[in-house]
């Protein structure tokens, strides 16, 4: 019996702006405080890409960049690149055809995808079915988010909450147990009101009133997202297991969007897994939406063996959310730039 051809995650890369934003720094613009971020969020810190000049695609350029050269593959064996994100660099073009001609795809297409913080999560599943069903052999996956650019920052609900950070996966196919092997997903647009941007769209095209209105910026219900993010990522969690008959014992990494340190540890305890099991750098990066996933994947790289059993989970704008089971499919230890004990330090 031949095996199933599955899409393996063969490479990482990622950037992250070097400009920090700390809560310290928050204190200064809005009536906030440390105490208050860190109990109710378990964010320290964020990146903020400050260069003006540059954006979405520029981040995810070097994060596709970085990916490739880890796996030694050349762009131009590229066949496919997805950016998932909520802020692209234009309504279009799309983002994605600006980093397949940045890195030189030369015979890639490329589409962006629209699912604010689960985006990464479905990006990966889409990928994922080109590589399977052997339309494809290299498909790059990229969530990048540069939230700084539609953050309100006198919003003292939102603005403590995002950052900028973009990180790149590459999928090739394999047929050894190993790669995306299920996911469930899901969407509700009921609740699209709770976490959107109004502005911008056919909807609201930019006005003096829209701007003046502030609707260019993310708005947030904080409290009925955070309830709604709470059951979905855990019982989306919890699903994958189930039905995969995957026992806590038998995951070795959760990873999670990285909202809100309260959601993920809901989450790990619905699945029943010990903290040392969750991928958390929440208190390093905040939210970067799409960003969030493939960002831990690249800072848990170096403790990843082939075989690992990865759930990853999110929860975002849509409302949109879903767990995906991956296998780990190579020895993070061999290509990792840094340890994890070196990034936590
Ligand atoms: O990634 C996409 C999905 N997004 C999420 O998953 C985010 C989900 N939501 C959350 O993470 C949380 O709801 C927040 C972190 C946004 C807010 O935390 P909370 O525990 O839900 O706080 P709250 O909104 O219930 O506000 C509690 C209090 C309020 O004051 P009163 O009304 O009790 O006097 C707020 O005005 O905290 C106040 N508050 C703040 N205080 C200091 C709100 N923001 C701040 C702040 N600093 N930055």
């Amino acid at each position: 019996m031949p095996s199933r051809t599955t899409a393996a995650i063969t490479a990482v890369g990622t950037y992250l702006p070097p400009d920090r934003l700390t809560n310290a720094d928050l204190e200064a613009m809005v009536d906030t405080n440390d105490e208050w971020i860190q109990s109710r969020t378990g964010i320290k810190e964020r990146r903020i890409l400050r260069d003006e000049s540059k954006a979405t695609a520029f981040m995810s350029t070097e994060a596709a960049r970085a990916c490739l050269e880890k796996a030694g593959v050349g762009a131009s064996d590229v066949d496919c690149v997805i950016v998932a994100t909520t802020t692209p660099d234009t309504v279009f073009p799309a983002t994605a055809c600006r980093v397949q001609d940045a890195i030189g795809a030369t015979k890639a297409w490329g589409f962006d995808l629209s699912a604010a913080c689960s985006g990464f999560l479905f990006a990966l599943t889409t990928g994922a079915k080109l590589v399977e069903s052997g339309m494809h052999q290299r498909v790059l996956v990229i969530g990048a988010d540069t939230m700084s650019r539609i953050i309100d920052y006198t919003d003292r609900t939102s603005c403590i909450l995002f950052g900028d950070g973009a990180g790149a996966v590459l999928l090739e196919p394999t047929t050894d147990g190993t790669g995306v092997l299920d996911v469930v997903h899901y969407s509700d647009g009921s609740g699209g009101e709770a976490l959107q941007m109004p502005g911008g769209g056919s909807l609201m095209p930019p006005t003096h009133g829209s701007i003046d209105a502030r609707a260019h910026y993310l708005q947030q219900d904080g409290r009925s997202v955070f309830k709604k993010a709470v059951t979905g990522m855990a019982d989306a969690a919890a699903e994958i297991m189930e039905r995969n008959e995957l026992g806590a014992d038998d995951v070795r990494y959760l990873v999670p969007h990285q909202a809100n340190l309260r959601i993920i540890d809901a989450t790990a305890r619905r699945m029943g897994l010990s903290s040392d099991k969750v991928m958390v750098n929440i208190e390093r990066y905040g939210n970067t939406t799409a960003g969030t996933l493939p960002l831990c994947l690249s800072d848990w790289e170096s403790e990843l063996r082939p075989g690992d059993n990865l759930v990853l989970a999110a929860f975002g704008g849509g409302f949109t959310w879903g767990a995906t089971w991956l296998k780990w499919s190579y020895d993070g230890s061999t290509v990792a730039e840094k340890t994890l004990a070196e990034l936590s330090a």
